[in-house]
């Protein structure tokens, strides 16, 4: 199959700024739209300034192109999971009636029984409104994918800076499958092109399972930070989100979804997706002491992962 006509919706955040950079790489015809976007683009990729809850200028944007990536998501406000879903059903309509043949969309993984927080349930409902829409949808739900600018890493880094103890909240002896961003960007790809992927869920995880309290030590050692970690005896996810929105200078609705999330497991169950495409690549602790080392802006109302 040769070059695509691509749309990334969410082109100016974490994940979609690199996957257009790759796709427009790759040769495909990228359009990269989000509300507004004030990052720089490869050359030739087309930008498109459009908030996907409106239903005419989304349609406008979809027009022409074959697939559709859905990177959009927000948690500046504690009614994130209405306005999700609102953004998912519009933008379903809109790839409908634009004729698009496939949406990708990168939702969340979550704890195999079911016990699915807030945050987690209503990533599962964006999937199932863009569904909705009878356009095919691929999902792929990933853990923490880690790379400069990954919301997680981000506030990890902001609490070894500035905490002067480092607590390490209750439930975080829960475990996490991490995913490197290119390992993540290689999956992204795949239904560009295979059939197979085409309407489909897949989880995605680089293959090595740690705890959330290990992810954390491991970003504070990456950090060269010296501080002890303190582990907070009971839950008390209240004070842990305070200390989150205080240190990691995090809106309320955002801490809250990280502390919860950190009381549930994050681990590739179904193997399929590594089936079909092969083993993740890259490890972990190098990725994490690069994205450390970038120092990209840390993005301050994006998603928690899982
Ligand atoms: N980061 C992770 O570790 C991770 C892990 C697992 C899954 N995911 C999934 O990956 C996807 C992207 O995550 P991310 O970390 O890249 O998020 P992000 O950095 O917060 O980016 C979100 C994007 O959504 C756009 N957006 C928000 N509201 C919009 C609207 N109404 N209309 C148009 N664009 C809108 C934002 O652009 P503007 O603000 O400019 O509009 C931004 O480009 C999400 O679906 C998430 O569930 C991420």
């Amino acid at each position: 199959m040769g070059a695509r006509r691509v749309l990334i919706a969410g082109a100016s955040g974490f994940v979609g700024r690199s996957l257009t950079a790759m796709l427009a790489a790759e040769g495909h015809h990228v359009r990269a739209l989000s509300r507004r976007m004030q990052n720089s683009v490869p050359p030739g990729v087309e930008v498109v300034s459009a908030d996907v809850a409106r239903l005419e200028p989304t349609t406008r944007a979809l027009r022409g192109i074959d697939v559709a990536y859905y990177l959009v998501h927000r948690l500046d406000t504690l009614r994130f999971a209405t306005r999700d879903r609102i953004c998912a059903a519009r933008f379903g309509q809109a790839a409908r009636r634009a004729g698009v043949s496939q949406i990708v969309y990168l939702g969340a993984l979550g704890d195999a029984a079911g016990r699915h927080t807030p945050h987690i349930t209503s990533r599962r409902e964006t999937a199932a409104e863009l569904r909705r829409s009878g356009v095919d949808v691929c999902e792929l739900r990933a853990a923490v994918i880690v790379g400069a600018g990954s919301a997680v890493i981000e506030a990890f880094r902001e609490l070894a800076l500035r905490s002067p103890v480092l607590v390490v909240p209750h439930g975080s002896q829960h475990r996490v499958e991490p995913i490197v961003l290119d390992d993540a960007l290689r999956f992204l790809k795949a239904p560009l092109t295979d059939p197979r992927w085409r309407g489909r869920t897949f989880e995605i995880g680089g293959g090595e399972v740690l705890k959330w309290c290990e992810l954390f030590k491991r970003c504070v050692d990456a950090g060269s930070c010296s501080r002890r970690m303190v582990p907070m005896p009971v839950a008390t996810p209240r004070l842990s989100g305070l200390w989150m929105r205080v240190f990691a200078d995090m809106p309320a609705s955002m801490a809250t979804a990280f502390i919860r999330n950190l009381g549930r497991d994050a681990v590739v169950r179904d193997l399929q997706a590594r089936q079909l495409l092969g083993q993740p690549a890259m490890p972990l602790e190098p990725a994490i002491r690069s994205a450390l080392a970038t120092g990209s802006p840390r993005p301050r109302v994006s998603g928690v992962y899982p």
